[in-house]
């Protein structure tokens, strides 16, 4: 479904440029979850943005669906670390924007997803009338209003509480078993990779390339979270990362 092959990414060119990414290979089958972690700084969100068709690589191929990536699709949502909301705009107008983008609006509209979320009583408010946790729902109302084969996420819930983490972290597990679209989660959280990536992928410093790859079969059910297996690979995925 998402097929990195021998992927580099720079910034820049020639003396000045900058390697962020460095030949890069992953297969990513249909209604797979991989979470990829690495340091900070490695070059993760600059290969998810460039799956999201918003950087070209200066060497090889990425393709979606077997087509070539060469630039944002509709199939292709992204969710970034702070949602991205217009502060002026509405929940609605907001949880619109995907559809907008794409000319789907208004013939189709994201209401009966944020009914879904349990965002319907809030449609009419602004962002700075909402908890983090409705916020960060909307961005992901947002991302499923286009009906995506694929959901690539950066850091979608860094500096929430932890209850409130785990709680959207329950709700990703369900939108991904019941829209088995393929999915990309970039992390900082052990957690959240084990909790959410059936495959978790480790990156070097920059420039990123694949340092490990740890199966997680048995990720896919909520009460995950509390068994051994669990602790086990969180402690595996901690001593990779600090290897
Ligand atoms: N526009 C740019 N021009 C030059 N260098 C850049 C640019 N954007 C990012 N970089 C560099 O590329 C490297 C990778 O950046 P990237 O944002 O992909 O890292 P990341 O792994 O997502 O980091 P974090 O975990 O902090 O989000 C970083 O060292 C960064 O300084
Ligand atoms: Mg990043």
């Amino acid at each position: 479904m998402i097929s990195i092959r021998n992927v580099t990414v720079d910034y820049g060119r020639g003396d000045k440029s900058v390697r962020a990414v460095e030949n890069i290979s992953l297969e990513i089958g249909k209604g797979e979850s991989l979470a990829l972690v690495g340091p900070s700084g490695c070059g993760k969100t600059t290969l998810l943005f460039s799956v999201a068709g918003l950087h070209r690589p200066v060497a090889g191929t990425i393709e979606v669906g077997d087509a070539p990536v060469l630039g944002p699709r509709k199939e292709v949502a992204l969710i970034l670390q702070n949602a991205g909301l217009l502060p002026w705009k509405t929940v609605l107008q907001n949880a619109n924007l995907s559809l907008l983008l794409h000319k789907e609006f208004p013939a189709n509209s994201a209401d009966a997803v944020l009914e879904d979320l349990g965002l319907a009583g809030a449609k009419n408010r602004f962002p700075s009338e909402l908890s983090e946790g409705m916020k960060r729902r909307v961005g992901i109302a947002r991302a499923l209003s286009t009906s995506p084969s694929v959901m690539l996420m950066d850091e979608p819930l860094a500096s929430l509480d932890t209850l409130t983490k785990e709680r959207i972290q329950d709700l990703f597990l369900e939108l991904w078993k019941r829209h088995q679209f393929s999915q990309v989660l970039v992390t900082h959280d052990i957690e959240e990779a084990a909790f959410l990536g059936q495959r978790i992928v480790v990156l070097t410093e920059r420039p990123a390339r694949v340092k490990a790859v740890i199966e997680n079969a048995d990720m896919g059910e909520l009460a995950y979270r509390g068994t051994e297996t669990f602790m086990k690979k969180v402690r595996q995925l901690r001593e990779a990362l600090e290897s």
